[in-house]
């Protein structure tokens, strides 16, 4: 039973979500008011659709200074605004894969539309990223090979992301990572994800007219639904924020 809840679940996303989540890229894109808070949530001049506070944020673009890439992959890039404005800030040359949108290219950074579960790319990259795009993920062990496949030598993969009812440790994903023998460090980020939550639901409360007056109510309460859902989760531990690198 859970196999079948589990397997249309899945069946469902995959049908589903691409077209969910072009329509509220449309709407982002529409909404100086999410540009706003964008701003001053994430601390960017662009319009994304993460989960990472400011501190986040920082630690991304700390370890990609490290890192200095040439050629990047992000998976899951959505509309391609971090991944571009991480190329330009960085220098490098990117790729991002996403199933619901593929943003035009601009100098070095192209996109393309694909699953992240089974996309094949001819080159190998300097660094992968990966940020809050992979759910449902139904073999990790397949998943994460995949990604490896796609890194040069000696090279990183870095995952930003949130489990709902399950710690790192109880997931599936050590297990992977320990039967494709990858070596790797985890952060756990649940304290300050919990105060991102807070903050994003300060600001949507104060920004509720802005939102209204452009009409953009429904993407208002998709993201305060989504900041009450967490800061609940939150409360009985119930979610947890970790930074994943792998060599
Ligand atoms: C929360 S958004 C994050 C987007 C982007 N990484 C950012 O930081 O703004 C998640 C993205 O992952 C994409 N995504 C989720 N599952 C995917 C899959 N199986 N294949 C391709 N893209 C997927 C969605 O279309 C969405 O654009």
């Amino acid at each position: 039973m859970n196999f079948i809840s589990k397997f249309f679940n899945y069946s469902y996303f995959k049908k589903n979500a691409p077209s969910a989540f072009k329509k509220t890229y449309q709407d982002m894109e529409n909404s100086k008011a999410y540009k706003k808070y964008c701003q001053e949530l994430h601390g960017t001049d662009y319009r994304c659709l993460n989960t990472l506070s400011k501190k986040q944020y920082l630690k991304l673009k700390e370890i990609i200074k490290e890192q200095s890439p040439e050629l990047l992959l992000d998976i899951g890039s959505g509309n391609g605004k971090l991944t571009s404005s991480l190329a330009r800030e960085f220098n490098f040359k990117a790729h991002g894969i996403d199933f619901a949108l593929c943003p035009s290219d601009e100098a070095g950074v192209t996109f393309s539309k694909d699953d992240i579960e089974s996309f094949k790319r001819n080159e190998t990259y300097d660094l992968i990223i990966s940020i809050d795009s992979f759910y449902m993920i139904r073999n990790y062990r397949k998943f994460l090979k995949n990604l490896k496949n796609h890194l040069g030598e000696n090279k990183k993969i870095i995952l930003f992301f949130t489990l709902v009812n399950n710690s790192f440790n109880n997931s599936p994903i050590p297990k992977a990572l320990a039967k494709l023998r990858l070596n790797y460090e985890i952060t756990e980020f649940s304290e300050d994800d919990l105060q991102f939550w807070q903050k994003s639901r300060e600001l949507l409360d104060e920004m509720n007219d802005e939102f209204v007056d452009e009409n953009h109510f429904k993407l208002w309460n998709i993201k305060k639904k989504e900041a009450d859902k967490n800061i609940s989760l939150h409360s009985t531990q119930q979610t947890h924020r970790y930074l994943l690198i792998i060599n």
